[in-house]
């Protein structure tokens, strides 16, 4: 059963409290924190002391999305904020095997994110060693993106791969997902769906995010706008 981890980076930053209720209301059981450094992405978000307050403002987990250039310098800082899981870039983390057991040694779910351009096969070597695969689905930086469709076929080939592996990591996808293309990302087989401006961005943001989960758990039911 797919769940939805609702990204606040379209919410409204000074009323983040109000997007964090509706999450924890509306049953998602994670918020997704995109941490960005103006280096490794060409834009910049929130850092540790903003992850704490918001750990102090919800129960949900966090699942926090750093996308900053070397990592594993700044992931004491965000288990220290609360951090439930953590995900670095591929191609931001030389030392990827080191970064992965540091987050795990800490009881933090550690996950891999790839963008659009790197293929599945630059983690065989790290496949053990993480609890989710994120699979970007448009160039990390800014929410509101058009979806990048070979994101569907990453999720198909790491699915052959956990299978012929025997091994238990969820894959995530983030970016551009919205009722049209969600459920063909369900049936392929990703298991958490980043959902930030069409949640958001919505008229109406809790009935949004009430549909997208349910389409997610059951990927048979038909998205209804
Ligand atoms: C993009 C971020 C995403 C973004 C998703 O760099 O990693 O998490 O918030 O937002 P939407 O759903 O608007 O693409
Ligand atoms: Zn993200």
């Amino acid at each position: 059963m797919a769940e939805v981890s609702p990204s606040v980076l379209s919410a409204d930053f000074v009323n983040i409290a109000d997007a964090l209720l509706l999450i924890q209301e509306g049953g998602a059981s994670m918020v997704h924190l995109d941490v960005m450094d103006g280096h490794f992405v060409p834009n910049m978000t929130i850092g540790p002391p903003v992850v704490a307050s918001i750990r102090k403002a919800t129960d949900s987990a966090l699942d926090c999305h750093l996308m900053i250039t070397d990592p594993g310098l700044y992931v004491p800082s965000f288990i220290e904020a609360g951090a439930n899981m953590i995900s670095v870039h591929q191609e931001a983390a030389p030392h990827l095997h080191r970064v992965l057991e540091l987050i795990r040694s800490n009881g933090v779910q550690a996950g891999v994110a790839l963008n659009p351009a790197t293929p599945v096969s630059a983690l065989s070597e790290v496949l053990g060693y993480l609890d989710y695969v994120l699979i970007m689905s448009v160039n990390p930086g800014f929410g509101g993106q058009k979806f990048i469709p070979q994101a569907v076929d990453k999720v198909r080939e790491l699915c052959l791969l956990r299978e012929e592996n025997n091994l238990s990591f969820r894959i995530q996808v983030d970016g551009g997902i919205n009722g049209k293309n969600i459920s063909l990302l369900t049936q392929a087989g990703a298991d958490i769906l980043v959902v930030g401006a069409a949640i958001f961005l919505s008229e109406n943001p809790s009935a949004a995010l009430g549909k997208l989960m349910r389409v997610a758990s059951e990927s048979s039911v038909a998205y209804q706008v």
